[in-house]
This record gives C-alpha cells, sequence and structure tokens, in this order.
C-alpha cells in the first residue's frame, strides 16, 4: 500500500482556494498539509476553513518542510518558474498553474533543472487536457475519424467583469494571449500532433477596459498561427463576452470536423416560449472546467505516487510560451513574427 501523497499549496486566491479545496476533500490519496500564502486572511482561510496543519508567510520555509512530498503553485505567473526550480531543488513534486514563464529563458531554466530530478512529477496545468469532451476530441483525430486535421479554430472568452479584475492582474498576467489563448495554443499542438510552430500574427482592441493599453494589452485579441507542415491554428480571446464564458473549439480534417463547447450551455435544457428558444449559459471557466480540474488534481496525485505517467510535458508547456509570446510580440508590432 502506498502512502498518501502529502501536499503544501502555495497561493489561495481565485483559483488557489478551488485547488485547496479540491486537494482538502475530493482527491484520493492525498492530503493537504500546507499553504503559503503572504495575505493574512488566506492563511486563516487555510487554517479555518480547511484545517491545513503547516501554514507558511515564506515559500522557503514551507519547502524546508520535510513532511511534504509535493507542491501545488496557483501563485502570481511572474513567479512560475523560481518557484517550480526551487521546488525541485527541495526534492518535491510540482504542479504548477499555467504557463510556465513568461519568456522561453525561464522554461528552459525549469526544464534543465527538471532533468537533473528524473524521479520527480513536474506538470503544469494545462486543464483542458483532462476535460472529458476534449479528450473524446483527442482520441476520435488520433483514430484518424477527420482524417488528417489541419486547422484548429479554438477561443477562450470570458464573460465581461465590469470591476476588471483582469485589469489589476494584467501587469503579472502576460497580457491576454499568454493568459487565455495560452490553453488554445496547448490545444492546437496537441490535436495536431505537435508540429513546430513558424509564424504569427495578431491584433486586438480594447472594446470595453482601455486600462489595459497602459499594460500594452487587450481585452480582445485575435491571432493566426502557421506551423511547419502547413497546419494553421486561429484563436480568439474576450473578456468582454455579455453572457458567459464560452471556450469552443474546432478541429478541421480532411475526413471531417469536430466542434467542442459551442454555446455554452450549462445543461441540456433549453427553453421555447414567446421570448424565443434559449439556454442558461456557463458563467466562468471554473464551472466549466470543474470536472478537469478534479481529474487534472487526480493524474498528479497518480503520478506522484507512480500509478501512471503523463503525457503532458514541460516542452510542451515551453512551445505554449514560446507561440504565446510570438503572437504577443506580433499584437505589439503590428507585423507577422517569427515563432
Ligand atoms: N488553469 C486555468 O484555467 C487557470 C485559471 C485561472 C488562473 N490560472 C493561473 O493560476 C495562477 C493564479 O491565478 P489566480 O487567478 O488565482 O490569481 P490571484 O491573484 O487570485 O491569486 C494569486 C495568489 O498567489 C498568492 N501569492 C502571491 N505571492 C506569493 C508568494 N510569493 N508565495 C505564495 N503565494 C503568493 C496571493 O496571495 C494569491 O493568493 C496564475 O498563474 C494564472 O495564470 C489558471
Amino acid at each position: 500500500m502506498l502512502r498518501n501523497l502529502r501536499v503544501g499549496i502555495a497561493g489561495l486566491g481565485r483559483l488557489g482556494k478551488r485547488h485547496a479545496e479540491a486537494l482538502a476533500h475530493q482527491t484520493r490519496h492525498c492530503e493537504l498539509v500546507a499553504a503559503c500564502s503572504p495575505v493574512t486572511q488566506e492563511r486563516e482561510y487555510a487554517t479555518q476553513q480547511l484545517g491545513v496543519a503547516h501554514v507558511y508567510e515564506d515559500y522557503a520555509a514551507m519547502l524546508a518542510n520535510p513532511e511534504i512530498d509535493a507542491v501545488v503553485l496557483v501563485t502570481p505567473t511572474s513567479l512560475h518558474a523560481d518557484q517550480t526550480i526551487a521546488a525541485l531543488q527541495a526534492g518535491k513534486h510540482v504542479l504548477v498553474e499555467k504557463p510556465l514563464a513568461l519568456n522561453v529563458t525561464d522554461c528552459e531554466r525549469v526544464l534543465a533543472e527538471a532533468v537533473k530530478h528524473p524521479a520527480l512529477v513536474a506538470m503544469v496545468g494545462f486543464v483542458r487536457r483532462f476535460d472529458p469532451s476534449y479528450l473524446h476530441a483527442h482520441t476520435a483525430v488520433a483514430a484518424g475519424d477527420i482524417g488528417r486535421p489541419f486547422l484548429v479554430r479554438s477561443q477562450t472568452c470570458d464573460q465581461n467583469d465590469p470591476e476588471g479584475f483582469f485589469v489589476r492582474f494584467a501587469p503579472t498576467s502576460g497580457g491576454i494571449f499568454m493568459d487565455c489563448s495560452v490553453h488554445d495554443i496547448d490545444l492546437a499542438r496537441w490535436m495536431l500532433g505537435r508540429p513546430k510552430a513558424t509564424r504569427a500574427f495578431a491584433t486586438g482592441t480594447n472594446a470595453l477596459h482601455p486600462a489595459l493599453a497602459e499594460f500594452g494589452d487587450v481585452d480582445n485579441g485575435m491571432a493566426i498561427v502557421e506551423f511547419e507542415g502547413g497546419q494553421r491554428a486561429v484563436f480568439y480571446a474576450s473578456r468582454t463576452m455579455a453572457h458567459g464564458h464560452e471556450t469552443s473549439t474546432e478541429i478541421i480534417g480532411t475526413a471531417g470536423k469536430l466542434l467542442v463547447g459551442e454555446h455554452a450551455a450549462n445543461d441540456r435544457v433549453i427553453r421555447s416560449d414567446a421570448l424565443g428558444v434559449r439556454h442558461g449559459v456557463v458563467k466562468d471557466f471554473y464551472e466549466r472546467f470543474e470536472a478537469a480540474f478534479g481529474a487534472e488534481m487526480s493524474a498528479f496525485v497518480a503520478a506522484c505516487r507512480g500509478e501512471q505517467a503523463l503525457t503532458l510535458t514541460l516542452s510542451d508547456a515551453l512551445e505554449a510560451t514560446r507561440i504565446g509570446l510570438a503572437i504577443t510580440r506580433s499584437l505589439h508590432s503590428g507585423m507577422p513574427e517569427a515563432v
């Protein structure tokens, strides 16, 4: 019998609280034994709401605890690379949220450190790889059901937040493409068989949040990416949808196409009456991907316990960052950019 994986979490913000609750209450074969946050209320939340035994203000102090086997990093993106490296050096498995880092050099530093610790799991949270619908689509593509896939059209669109959470988030997020489209970029590479990206073009606009311009960011962005084998991808990201969260992806092949997630329906009820035909919508990314977040955490725990191998690699995360950066350069330059 393997013992439970003992996990410490860093970051208890918007997503960190969700991951912490999943680790404390929903994921088998693990225990949430430690938490780290510079914010007093977040540390109190860990102690009082989740009963976490060891709570730290300082990340290095948490890593020094020999009773922790693994860490989950849900911290600002600008900290991911250094915190992942420190965890590996402390002998801990790591699940780090996406994107791995905001520049290629930092990604490469993480990959180089991971090579020195082959017994440790280092995984990046590309949650859509664990979503049942995307898994279904990937299995169909791999089986040749749509012939040769050559085009992916994928979007991540959030409901407008009038308070503009993401405007405050902009200085550390890397911008809309690194923050949102990085998921679509990883999906496109996964569905197309990991081709090498060669060139990117992007444009965008600020429809509702002009304050983003100060950070060189937009609230609606569009990008085209070319791959070496002739495959193409088209991405759209938005912070300003009126109706809800709508992540959808179309994978087009020579013998058919697959469509995942169109219209963001939150259940299977369609109401028809004098006002028209309509259904309720998913309100945010967590509602859309709750099951996938659970499966992702289970896969991480199973990998750390040596029960299951991961197909998602750090190289995939590096390539997603490389492509996201070329798209962001193109947004700023207005010209196509080499990847
Ligand atoms: N997979 C997804 O779909 C998805 C969705 C949302 C966010 N994310 C990623 O999760 C990460 C966090 O996003 P968020 O929306 O929860 O942000 P957030 O700002 O709400 O939370 C960040 C947390 O990190 C904590 N923190 C800051 N510095 C720290 C440090 N040095 N050590 C420990 N904790 C520290 C903050 O106190 C806060 O709890 C980002 O990298 C983001 O890209 C991924």
